[in-house]
């Protein structure tokens, strides 16, 4: 330890760190010992660490390594540190000295937050596949336009990839704004806001009276968007019930019930196109992706907007039936979830893992009118980290 630093007057008491979560309640550091490993940390409640020199180093957070308006990196950790740093522990802050001069302050719980050996600590939630009679969270109109009912709103989607939000007012363009509190509208072919009701010349399914079997909107295009809002404003026609079923739920049947199954829908590329007289969007990929410890990545099943199956002809007919059994454990009645979307109501959901569709409806029973749009996860992630800053 170097005593002279201990003691010098113009080391900052509460290392100021550049960043706008919080960090400031964790406990106090107790000890820093420099050892062949780094930096021995230890803390009041006993926790300890070792963070290698040049980590340190590379989060140095003064102005001349962090920007002071931005908060981004300036420093670049392209040189090993040969020669180690003064250390002096000020008010529980760690306060460093390199050779060259340059000086570090690290707060105590900031360093306690970034401990290797935890998870970062997340506002974001874990995805949790549905249970047995899976109930959608209910958020009223009203609640969500304040930071409690929208917060409730975000997690239920991150969470259960679908919520359900209740008597809002019967206007045009209500689904756009909702989204515009999130985050930018992601735009299709389709434009930035779509409406779905039935059409004279339709170009999609969705904008005829058929009944839609489950299915994600856009797998033929290389990232499809992920999030969907249905806000409904007219549903006085006869069926048209909205119907959902959870991919990382299914997903997981399948893999109780035919592993080898799995692995063909996972590992076989198929392609998905869309054409009409502007347009002809495709895309090459399998209908489910899963990562490396086999989670569910993302669906793209849509049965009408896939193309012509080019794959070798001995794997054709092992992927139908995979396809086959995919498709019967999606509209099994134990998996799906149906309701009839009410006037003033928006469902939304994460549309690269839970499946939407709706029954049939008779035009001329009634009118039935939604307006549609959607948002990219990442905005609804962001606006929970953000919301969480004021916990
Ligand atoms: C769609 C769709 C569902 C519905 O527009 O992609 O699936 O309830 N609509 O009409
Ligand atoms: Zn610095
Ligand atoms: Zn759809």
């Amino acid at each position: 330890m170097n005593s002279a630093l201990q003691t010098s007057p113009t080391a900052p008491h509460s290392p100021e760190m550049g960043e706008l979560s919080p960090y400031q309640s964790g406990p106090a550091l107790t000890h820093a010992t420099l050892t062949q490993k780094g930096m021995a940390l230890e803390w009041q409640d006993g926790q300890q660490t070792t963070l290698p020199l040049l980590w340190l180093r590379d989060h140095c957070a003064c102005p001349a390594c962090r920007h002071p308006q931005t908060r981004e990196r300036l420093y670049l950790p392209l040189d090993p540190i040969t020669e180690p740093p003064s250390v002096a522990l000020t008010e529980g802050h760690l306060h460093l000295t390199w050779q060259d001069g340059h000086v570090s302050a690290f707060h105590s719980g900031w360093l306690y937050q970034r401990r290797p050996e935890t998870a970062l600590t997340s506002a974001v939630p874990k995805v949790a596949p549905w249970e047995d009679n899976f109930a959608p969270e209910r958020i009223r109109h009203s609640d969500f336009l304040t930071p409690e009912g929208e917060k409730a709103w975000l997690t239920a989607m991150l969470r259960d990839g679908l919520a359900l939000m209740t008597d809002g007012p019967l206007v045009e363009e209500e689904v756009s704004r909702l989204a515009e509190r999130i985050g930018p509208l992601r735009a299709t072919n389709f434009g930035a806001r779509f409406d779905v009701r039935s059409k004279p010349n339709p170009n999609n399914a969705a904008y005829t009276a058929v009944g839609l079997p489950l299915h994600i909107d856009l797998p033929n295009w290389r990232q499809p968007p992920d999030i969907q809002l249905l806000y409904c404003l007219q549903n006085g026609a006869t069926g048209g019930e909205s119907l959902f079923a959870d991919g990382a739920r299914v997903v997981e049947a399948l893999r109780q019930q035919d592993p080898a199954a799995l692995a063909i829908l996972s590992e076989t590329p198929i392609d998905f196109r869309f054409q009409d007289e502007t347009h002809d969007i495709s895309m090459r990929a399998p209908v489910i992706t899963l990562d490396s410890a086999g989670n569910l990545v993302e669906m793209r099943l849509n049965n009408w907007i896939r193309d012509a199956l080019h794959l070798p002809v001995e794997q054709m007919e092992a992927w139908y039936s995979a396809y086959a059994l995919l498709w019967k454990l999606f509209h099994s009645e134990g998996h799906q979830l149906e309701f009839t979307l009410l006037p003033g109501q928006m469902v939304a959901f994460d549309n690269r893992r839970v499946l939407h569709g709706r029954r049939e409806f008779d035009p001329n029973s009634g009118a039935r009118h939604l307006q549609g749009t959607y948002l990219d996860r990442d905005m609804l992630a962001s606006r929970l980290r953000v919301l969480a800053r004021n916990e």
